[in-house]
């Protein structure tokens, strides 16, 4: 049966006598907003049918009947009556405050649109200004152009924090230029020029620099999106790693990759001129190559008009044939690697520094390594710009003391051993084990301090290596490990003995055909001598805390990812 059959069938209870202006009420199937209180479409509750038709003649359907209401269910609907006529008042007061609002806003608005930002030509003229150099322009009127970090609208003040790349500087806008509608239409990282006067902020307030820039004009260069396509929707804090790395290039912008980005160019300028002050001369080897340094699995091959070549694994080869022609040398290069698993610290393309020091000693090596890795963080804290940013990032890092601690291959085993950290196998380590990423980063964060590790044996090293006098066994071969990253740095002595090195190429399988020209050092005019590579990105990950070497590369390769 339809409701309305339902409905039809309901009946007033006999004798009941129904005045004409009676309202209905059904508790099961009426309607309160919906209800006309009629017999048909009744209303829900008695409160409503008070509240409604301001009646106290109101029939309740009992037992499929209707009949008046009680009394007492009549005192109760006039309580809730007057609940609802109150929600109601507040209803109106609420809409009609809401209209107020849309209506000032509207005005506001109009006005806003009127307003037109010109820049007082009486004013002097601005000086354009870096961020950088804000401090010896206070108190004068300058222009500074860049990105507009942070944005904060503040009872009629408008504050930004503009980003030029050369540091942050805090601008305020207030009267005319905050009003104005075109400062509504401000976004994260729009570009504006902004003129004014840089003051110092008043005691116990901060801003970076330690003034702000007080605006009387601005130009809009670059309007950034809004909506789903706006800057803070591409780039947040909780936004997937994986999304962080396709938005690559706005991730860039951020205050801590960036940060690292910045000491990243301050090491490798500090780390120039410890060459320089050494008396090493940079050179600039090919990455196109046909031979492989580090073992065939990881090379990038490609092809070069026909034949096969290969991405450079490391410079060391061409650097060595360098010294007899230019002295010790050194490079800043990129290295490829073809790393298939994915770990903290490898990258399948980093910047590799490499130096070959002509007529030293294992010690002159190692000793040259400690005063370079310590003379080079002297150097980034001192910069003015890298020194705070490290602090920023690392805020607990210390220059680490000399002479660094020494432990040769075997004393590592021992002290795995005792430490109960076990090999790849899961067992006790025994001579010749490699030992693997984990391993030995346990070792080198328990304790604590950075280790030149030494003397690893012939067959977990390269063909290269110079074995040690009195034991032939192991190489005169070193790792530099850092607390939180592990191996930064791997060197060693090179064989300078023709014979010698022919064997190396035996032991690993590599034909020596192609390196004739590597193997000659050793026929014209041989030469004690020995180098390093130091990977930039692991370097950076220990100085400045970061969890991978991910986050100090600028795009970042790895299996996988070859992009943006
Ligand atoms: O220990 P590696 O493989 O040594 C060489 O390539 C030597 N030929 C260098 C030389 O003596 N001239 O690499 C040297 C350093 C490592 O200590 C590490 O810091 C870095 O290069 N490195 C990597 N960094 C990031 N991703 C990778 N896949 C890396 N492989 C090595």
């Amino acid at each position: 049966m339809s409701l309305e059959e339902k409905v039809a069938q309901l009946k007033i209870a006999e004798g009941v006598q129904v005045p004409a202006g009676a309202v209905f009420v059904n508790e099961v199937t009426g309607q309160d907003t919906e209800g006309y209180g009629s017999q048909e479409k009744p209303f829900q509750t008695p409160a409503y049918a008070v509240f409604k038709a301001g009646t106290e003649e109101i029939f309740v359907l009992k037992d499929g009947q209707y009949e008046k209401i009680s009394a007492s269910a009549l005192k109760k609907a006039k309580k809730g009556a007057d609940g609802l006529v109150k929600k109601a008042e507040k209803a109106i007061k609420a809409a009609e405050q809401l209209a107020q609002r849309e209506a000032e806003e509207a005005k506001r608005l109009e006005a806003a649109k009127q307003i037109v930002i010109t820049e007082d030509k009486s004013l002097p003229e601005a000086q354009k200004i870096k961020i950088l150099k804000g401090a010896e322009f206070r108190e004068k009127r300058v222009v500074t152009q860049g990105w507009i970090h942070r944005l904060r609208v503040q009872k009629g003040l408008v504050f930004i924090v503009l980003r030029d790349g050369t540091g942050y500087l805090q601008c305020v806008l207030s009267g005319d230029l905050a009003n104005a509608h075109q400062t509504s239409t401000l976004t994260r990282e729009t570009t504006v020029a902004l003129y004014g006067t840089l003051k110092e902020v008043p005691e116990g307030k901060s801003a970076p620099g330690g003034h702000e820039l007080v605006v009387d004009y601005y130009e809009i260069i670059g309007l950034a999106p809004h909506g789903d396509d706006a800057f803070s929707n591409k780039i947040a804090e909780d936004t997937d790693p994986s999304i962080l790395l396709d938005q690559r290039h706005l991730a860039l912008r951020g205050e801590s990759l960036s940060a690292v980005m910045k000491v990243r160019a301050a090491f490798l300028k500090a780390i120039r001129q410890c060459y320089e002050e050494e008396g090493i001369l940079e050179a600039t080897p090919p990455c196109m190559v046909q031979t492989q340094v580090e073992g065939g699995s990881t090379l990038f091959s490609f092809d070069y008009y026909g034949e096969e070549a290969y991405l450079t694994q490391s410079s060391q080869l061409y650097l060595e044939t360098l010294v007899p022609a230019l002295g010790d040398v050194y490079c800043v290069q990129e290295s490829f690697r073809a790393e298939k698993s994915h770990t903290r610290r490898h990258l399948s393309e980093y910047t590799h520094i490499e130096a070959e020091l002509g007529f030293v000693t294992f010690d002159d090596l190692l000793a040259h390594l400690e005063r370079l890795l310590c003379n080079t963080v002297d150097k980034i804290l001192a910069d003015p710009v890298a020194g705070p940013l490290v602090k920023q990032l690392n805020p607990n890092f210390k220059v680490p003391a000399r002479p660094f601690k020494r432990m040769q291959y075997i004393e590592a085993l021992e002290w795995l051993n005792e430490h109960g950290i076990p090999n790849e196998e899961g067992e006790k380590f025994k001579f010749g084990d490699d030992i693997a990423e984990a391993a030995e980063r346990k070792m080198v964060d328990t304790i604590g301090v950075p280790i030149l590790l030494t003397r690893f044996p012939l067959e977990i090293k390269s063909f290269y290596m110079k074995k040690c006098h009195d034991d032939p066994r192991v190489t005169e071969s070193v790792d530099v490990l850092m607390p939180n990253v592990g191996e930064i740095t791997g060197g060693s002595m090179r064989i300078d003995d023709h014979d010698e090195l022919l064997e190396g190429f035996k032991r690993e399988n590599i034909d020596p055909a192609p390196y004739y020209w590597f193997s000659d050092q050793r026929k014209y005019g041989t030469f004690p001598h020995g180098g390093y590579g130091l990977g930039t990105e692991r370097i950076l990950a220990w100085l400045c805390d970061r969890y991978t070497v991910r986050d100090c590369s600028l795009y970042p390769r790895f299996t996988g990812r070859c992009k943006p």
